[in-house]
């Protein structure tokens, strides 16, 4: 079996300029075929809130359902790094009810880290989680729990300030940093400024390393994907198919046949 990826396996892919593949998962039977695809990093983010409940936006998620995902995910991922999502308001009131909550993703869920949104403001956050043991992946940029107070999903275009948030996440001890829609030479200028991985979405194709939500790559997401996702496969064409065969065999007695009875 492959050796487990680490906070040191990243920190060295990025010193070799090897690009870190990273992508989310939700449930066991996607995190085993993720990990066997090679991802060094799976995110069970709270991008599920979307994808996978079907809601308009990730604030619904709570604390429990990021602790069940992130322990299913991570019993299908001997290989990649599993990183649990801190979801909306489970960082943004207490520091102890944040170090609580991030705690659980790795007590309770099987985590080897987390990751939460935010820059200079979360810096506090950053420092004490990692003092306690935490790993912590940052995520600056568009950051979708935000999605009220930027006036929706919006690419980020101020430079100064995604410097600024990026170097004081480091500094505060994140070992990586996800960029998340922002033009593409800002996030290169991030990614030859920090010594810690940059892990790019909607960043273009100079961040050390990319992540997609799953569902978007694969067409299970029919609904709205943004211009940076690249369709990789037609999962929602095929169990249409599928089912389509099936509603029509057994509407006209085709199935069960004799091969599959007792
Ligand atoms: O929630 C999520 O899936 C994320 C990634 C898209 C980075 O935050």
């Amino acid at each position: 079996m492959a050796s487990k990826v680490t906070v040191t396996t990243l920190l060295q892919m990025k010193s070799k300029k090897e690009k870190i593949v990273a992508l989310t998962a939700y449930d066991y039977p996607f995190s085993r075929l993720v990990d066997e695809s090679e991802v060094d990093v799976i995110l069970i983010g709270d991008s599920l809130g979307m994808v996978v409940q079907g809601e308009s936006s990730t604030l619904p998620v709570t604390m429990d359902e990021m602790v069940y995902h992130t322990r299913i995910v991570a019993r299908g991922a001997s290989r990649a790094m599993v990183v649990g999502d801190m979801p909306f308001m489970s960082y943004q009131t207490e520091l102890s009810d944040a170090l609580f909550n991030a705690g659980r993703l790795l007590k309770e869920a099987g985590a080897a880290a987390i990751k939460l949104e935010g820059g200079a403001s979360v810096c506090g956050l950053v420092e004490a989680m990692t003092r306690a043991g935490i790993p912590v992946m940052a995520h600056i940029g568009l950051t979708p729990q935000s999605v009220h107070q930027m006036g929706g999903f919006r690419v980020q275009r101020d430079r100064d300030r995604l410097l600024e948030d990026a170097r004081q996440v480091e500094a505060a001890g994140a070992f990586s940093v996800v960029l998340e829609g922002i033009p593409a030479d800002i996030a290169k200028e991030i990614t030859d400024t920090l010594k810690i991985p940059t892990i790019g979405i909607g960043a273009g194709p100079d961040c050390d390393g990319q992540i997609l939500v799953l569902h978007d790559l694969l067409g299970i997401n029919e609904g709205h994907v943004p211009k940076f996702v690249k369709k990789y496969a037609d999962l929602a064409g095929a169990a249409r198919e599928g089912l389509r065969r099936y509603v029509k065999e057994v509407r006209g007695g085709k199935f069960p046949d004799k091969e599959h009875c007792y």
